[in-house]
């Protein structure tokens, strides 16, 4: 194939694309016209076509710092010249991964002490899993091995990740989860229902989860596995002020670990650095990837309590933590990850992300006038808007009408890509967007919903 293809070419290359390249949620129905995105620079993505859009996912919710950033490039560039591949592996290391390990100790929650870098939040989950169990097993207690999760959560499509993800679509296809995953309903304030008056909901809502360690014993669960606000699974969901302090009491008097997933919410998206922050709340793993490197090179990891660190080092030899990725702790990795912690950090991202995001809300708040708008919410630059056939019974509209569909259109037809999951429209564009850009977000959105919906 040349690569001196013309626009009129499109065609070529969909071809070739639809015979050749299988996609994440590979479907072909989605291919009569995809966008192939070619060049972006700051919070603009621009397609084959020479059409330019607002980013307003962050690509895949990851590009924080914006595309087309030189100071990413050049620290790979610099890396890749000088040592581009060494491995990590047992009695081996390398510069920047050491001072990656470093800057990451000073952000990070503060019982946090030690990290693995993966390749991306799949195998972050993996890791994290096969942690967990192996602190146990190391702790004497083998039977402690099943994993609960929320049935909204994302965790990844490797194995081991999307058994932990609560979402069906994800294991209907391929054969049953594994053994020893549990899921139990999610902390969702638009949709949660109970009879407890007693409490809060959001204390009803983690209460779940003590239920389930008492149906399934607790000498027989390794952990819990969370995202802080529930992103690609659940559509941006927001939980109540109280859930985690409740999650945190209840997952310590039971001996059970607390994951975090902060593969989406992880480095300043919700507008802290880390998310259960908001709730000061801290887990015994964390993991991340995405904004870590703000998409420019695949990285992700976990972060572990000095506790979990301890008993990794006390095990004999033989017997050690046996896991291990050739490309963990790329050195062009966690180079790119040093140099857009310095972006975070010296553009004051991650306060403005809080700033943005409680600007981006209020702006949305017009949107309450129509009647098909059930819900408005998120957290920093995280924030979605729920569209219901009936706002009074919160009922969905029927795929068929497609009007999840017909938002998409209206928002591209308006210059603005974003991701809508079912009639959810999410929104999580890069932190370095300006106060005007935001506004520019805010008014498509709500004219591209009010043209599907009229009021
Ligand atoms: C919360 C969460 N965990 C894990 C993953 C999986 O990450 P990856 O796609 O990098 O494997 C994702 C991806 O969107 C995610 O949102």
């Amino acid at each position: 194939m040349s690569t001196q293809l013309t626009q009129t070419d499109k065609s070529v290359l969909v071809d070739i694309d639809r015979q050749h390249l299988i996609h994440p949620q590979h479907h072909p129905s989605e291919y009569d016209d995809p966008q192939i995105w070619v060049e972006g620079k700051g919070i603009y993505i621009t397609n084959y076509e020479g059409n330019t859009y607002i980013d307003g996912l962050s690509g895949m919710w990851n590009v924080y710092v914006g595309h087309g950033r030189k100071e990413l490039a050049d620290a790979a560039t610099k890396q890749l010249q000088r040592l581009a591949f060494a491995t990590a592996y047992a009695g081996s290391s390398n510069l920047p991964a050491i001072e990656l390990a470093e800057t990451l100790k000073e952000l990070i929650y503060p019982n946090i002490e030690a990290f693995y870098f993966t390749l991306g939040g799949s195998d972050a989950t993996d890791t994290s899993i096969r942690t967990a169990r192996f602190y146990w097993k190391a702790k004497r207690k083998p039977e402690k091995l099943k994993i609960i999760a929320s049935k909204l959560g994302y965790h990844g499509s490797s194995v081991g990740s999307a058994s932990a993800t609560g979402v069906d679509e994800f294991s209907e296809g391929f054969g049953p989860r594994l053994p020893n995953f549990v899921h139990i309903e999610s902390a969702n304030p638009y949709r949660f229902k109970t009879t407890r008056t007693d409490v809060n909901p959001g204390v009803a809502a983690a209460d779940l989860l003590e239920e389930a360690i008492l149906r399934e014993g607790a000498d027989t669960i390794a952990a819990f596995i969370i995202e802080p606000v529930q992103g690609g699974g659940g559509g941006i969901i927001v939980p109540p002020a109280d859930y985690f302090q409740r999650i945190r009491e209840i997952t310590t008097k039971y001996n059970i670990l607390l994951i975090s997933d902060e593969v989406i919410t992880g480095f300043g998206r919700t507008g802290k650095w880390f998310a259960l922050e908001h709730w000061g709340v801290q887990p015994d793993i964390v993991q991340f990837a995405k904004g870590i490197t703000s998409g420019y090179f695949p990285l992700g990891g976990i972060g572990i309590s000095g506790e979990i660190k301890n008993v990794l080092d006390s095990v004999d030899s033989p017997h050690r933590w046996w896991h291990g990725y050739t490309y963990s702790a790329h050195p062009v990795g966690t180079a790119v990850a040093l140099a857009n912690i310095r972006i975070l950090k010296e553009e004051h991202l991650v306060e403005r992300s809080a700033l943005l995001g409680k600007k981006l809300l209020e702006r949305l708040q017009v949107l309450n006038e129509n009647k098909y708008v059930g819900e408005i919410r998120g957290l920093g630059l995280l924030l979605a808007i729920e569209l219901v056939a009936d706002k009074v019974t919160k009922e969905s509209f029927p795929v068929s009408a497609g009007i999840g569909t017909q938002v998409r259109q209206q928002l591209l037809r308006r210059g603005l890509c974003t991701r809508v999951l079912g009639e959810i429209v999410c929104l999580a564009p890069p932190l370095t967007a300006t106060e005007e850009e935001i506004d520019k977000i805010a008014d498509i959105v709500i004219a591209s919903i009010n043209t599907v919906l009229s009021k």
